[in-house]
């Protein structure tokens, strides 16, 4: 595995392995590596001859109060979970690199953007797109993977580069759990040992809906109302939404969609925010 920080030398190192007719496979993350990272490194494995990861907390997608600065951080380590996932290149650029003086242009996607996390992170989205725009632009893989884990983000994605022609395909992961349901997140290392122990409700929240649905309830503010109890049963869980939406477009719902309705929501422990989401 060759490590690289220089744009340009990995624009060159992928130009080299497509001109030896090399399909490149590329995961972006921000570190941390857990078992999630390592399910999308495999899938993109699966579809390509080279792989490439990147490596990048990318500060345009935090907010000004949010957890850029204590953001969990293990190069070292990450070195070596990407070495044994038979990475071949790992680009970790730093942001003086890819936002040099005189930065200026932001990748937006308008509705898709907007609710759920979009609109608790005001920016957030804007700044994903940004960065995923200029990797895949210095990378340029054949295919490029993405969790469902950031369902949101992977539908922005998906919707930007058939907007922007960005000759990629998109693939989707599925969420990685650990075994009380708790979905894998570089963000889990901030929670206390009570909180961990709490951390289930979210999934606990997302089973009792897709229970209920499944034996037949049709009312969505039933659904919410039940997936609502299940949060109130953590007493350190602090709800920021739980929502119903199409599962395609992500607009909000009155009714229930068969087969494509995104249950969505987003949980605080102390200042930790934890995701997860199930299509009903
Ligand atoms: P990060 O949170 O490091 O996640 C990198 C990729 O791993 C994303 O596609 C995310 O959806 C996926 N992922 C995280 N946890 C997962 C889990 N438990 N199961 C399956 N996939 C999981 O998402 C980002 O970084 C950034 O926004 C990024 C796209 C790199 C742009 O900066």
């Amino acid at each position: 595995m060759i490590q690289l920080v220089d744009s340009g030398a990995v624009r060159q190192w992928c130009e080299a392995r497509r001109a030896e007719g090399q399909r490149i496979g590329f995961v972006p993350t921000m570190g941390a590596l857990h078992a999630g990272h390592l399910s999308l490194m495999r899938i993109a494995a699966q579809h390509a001859d080279a792989l490439v990861v990147s490596i990048f907390v990318n500060p345009l997608q935090f907010g000004p109060s949010e957890d850029l600065a204590r953001y969990p951080r293990d190069l070292p380590g990450d070195g070596a979970k990407c070495a044994e996932a038979g990475v071949a290149l790992l680009y970790c650029p730093t942001a003086e690199q890819l936002y040099p003086p005189g930065f200026q242009t932001r990748v937006e996607v308008a509705s898709l953007a907007r609710g759920l996390c979009g609109e608790r992170r005001p920016g957030h989205f804007s700044g994903v797109c940004t960065v995923v725009a200029k990797l895949l632009n210095v990378v340029g893989p054949c295919v490029a993977v993405f969790g469902a884990k950031d369902y949101q983000q992977l539908q922005v994605i998906r919707r930007m580069v058939v907007d922007l022609d960005q000759p990629v395909q998109i693939v989707s992961g599925p969420i990685v759990r650990e075994a009380d349901g708790v979905a894998m997140s570089s963000r889990n290392a901030h929670l206390t040992a009570a909180e961990r122990q709490q951390a289930p409700c979210l999934h606990a929240a997302l089973q009792q809906a897709r229970a209920l649905v499944a034996a037949g309830e049709r009312d969505p503010e039933r659904v919410l109302a039940s997936a609502r109890a299940a949060i109130e049963r953590a007493p350190l869980a602090r709800l920021d939404y739980l929502e119903l939406r199409d599962a395609q477009t992500l607009a909000p719902l009155t009714e229930l969609l068969p087969g494509g309705t995104l249950l969505a929501l987003a949980v605080y422990f102390g200042a930790t925010r934890l995701i997860d989401n199930a299509v009903l």
